[in-house]
């Protein structure tokens, strides 16, 4: 996977952003260059841009860079993706003319292998058809787009519309969906995330803190990987990610119906929901009025999704979560055989560290043979990109 992204800073309001989208690309791994044009630079700086990137600026003022080599053709050699981040509407032109007149679009014509642009204009621009032939144009050409999004527009006065630049933690994952490494191409993958709320009447429920990460994480990660995923989730607070066919649910309920309608045609299934195994057994149609002392609540199981999945599946490799507070491993291993699992991840919910909706996770993972493996603490998106590595060793079914 190509790692080295030149941040390209077009001259538009949304540049000031340009130093976190830095920050961002770095979080995700990227080594990370910036390019900006003369009109960048009035928005923001050299120093805000040399400070985040560790790297000097590339700018028009230089022609050659500290190698001696003409800097567009060194810059267009070394990035595996140029991110044009905020494009404007005559950055678009100059390269769909192939124009070489300033570094930004020298670089492009100079052979950058991949070019991801994110436009950033008022929507009366961004709707011109000029500035729409030149996007077809690039396109054309192989170029990719992020964006823009609809939003509140940069300019005092101007009414929100189509135009804003994708933020600058979107753009990360837009470029390492164009930068990773596609092996998954073919597959279809259902992950499961977040909570399920049980109803006792409109406004009360029993549920868990589970944040969904982990499950958007692994969901993400097969995106980047070619699959085409579907996330069933419960309510949760975290963005729907770009790319992936979403199901909102709330109860266990409607997770089950939810999954196993789309269970036949799917290849794997990441049951990362912490799917609530008791409901009340009735649910009041009216908020239940405060009575007495005491209440006794008489609970009924949930339906086991994935013990019924794992019933039914035929060429479809199951990956599920156990989280448990003491005897974790026997137990794990005795889910995973009861639930015919390929996979079976164990969580420490009450370890400080990675406790519920930490970014960061271990995980102890447990396969049929018994045979156990423990891996370290690390980013919840780090495991996932192990989690599916090792689930496709499983895939017996060719693309
Ligand atoms: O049995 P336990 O709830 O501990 O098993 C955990 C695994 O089973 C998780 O992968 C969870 O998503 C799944 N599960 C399920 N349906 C339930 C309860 C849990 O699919 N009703």
């Amino acid at each position: 996977m190509g790692r080295r992204v030149l941040l390209a800073v077009g001259g538009g309001a949304a540049a000031i952003k340009a130093p976190l989208v830095v920050r961002r690309l770095r979080e995700a791994g990227f080594a990370v260059r910036t390019l900006a044009t003369r009109r960048a630079l009035a928005f923001t700086t050299e120093l805000s841009l040399a400070t985040v990137s560790g790297q000097p600026v590339a700018t028009d003022a230089a022609w050659f860079a500290p190698s001696g080599r003409v800097l567009h053709l060194e810059l267009a050699d070394w990035a595996d993706l140029v991110l044009v981040a905020p494009a404007t509407a005559a950055d678009l032109a100059r390269a769909a003319a192939g124009l070489s007149e300033d570094l930004l679009s020298a670089t492009i014509a100079a052979g950058a292998r991949r070019v991801l642009w994110a436009p950033a204009m008022n929507p009366e621009m961004w709707a011109d058809p000029a500035v729409a032939a030149n996007v077809g144009r690039l396109k054309a050409r192989g170029h990719a787009f992020a964006g823009p999004a609809y939003g509140a527009m940069a300019a005092v006065g101007e009414a929100p519309g189509l135009g804003r630049m994708l933020e600058p933690e979107e753009l990360a994952a837009r470029v390492r969906y164009h930068l990773s490494q596609k092996d998954y191409a073919g597959r279809t993958v259902l992950v499961t995330a977040g909570p399920t709320r049980e109803y006792l009447d409109p406004v009360r429920f029993l549920s868990n803190p589970s944040s969904g990460k982990m499950g958007y994480a692994v969901a993400e990660a097969a995106r980047d990987r070619g699959a085409r995923v579907i996330l069933v989730h419960g309510p949760t607070h975290l963005p729907d990610p770009f790319g992936v066919e979403t199901v909102p649910v709330e109860s266990a309920e409607e997770m089950h119906r939810a999954v196993l309608e789309r269970f036949p045609k799917v290849d794997l299934v990441v049951m990362a929901a912490a799917v609530a195994d008791w409901r009340p057994a009735e649910k009041h149609r009216e908020k239940e009025p405060k009575r007495g002392q005491e209440k006794v609540l008489t609970l009924v199981r949930t339906p086991d999704i994935l013990a019924e999945l794992g019933k039914r599946k035929r060429d479809q490799v199951l990956v599920g979560f156990a989280m448990e507070t003491e005897r974790g491993l026997d137990r794990a291993f005795e889910k995973l055989k009861k639930k015919n699992l390929d996979l079976i991840c164990l969580n420490h919910p009450t370890d400080p560290e990675t406790a519920f909706g930490a970014d960061e996770n271990r995980l102890v993972i447990i396969e049929p043979s018994g045979r156990t493996e423990a891996w370290g603490k690390a980013s919840k998106r780090a495991l996932a990109e192990r989690l599916l590595t090792r689930a496709l060793g499983f895939m017996q079914k060719p693309v």
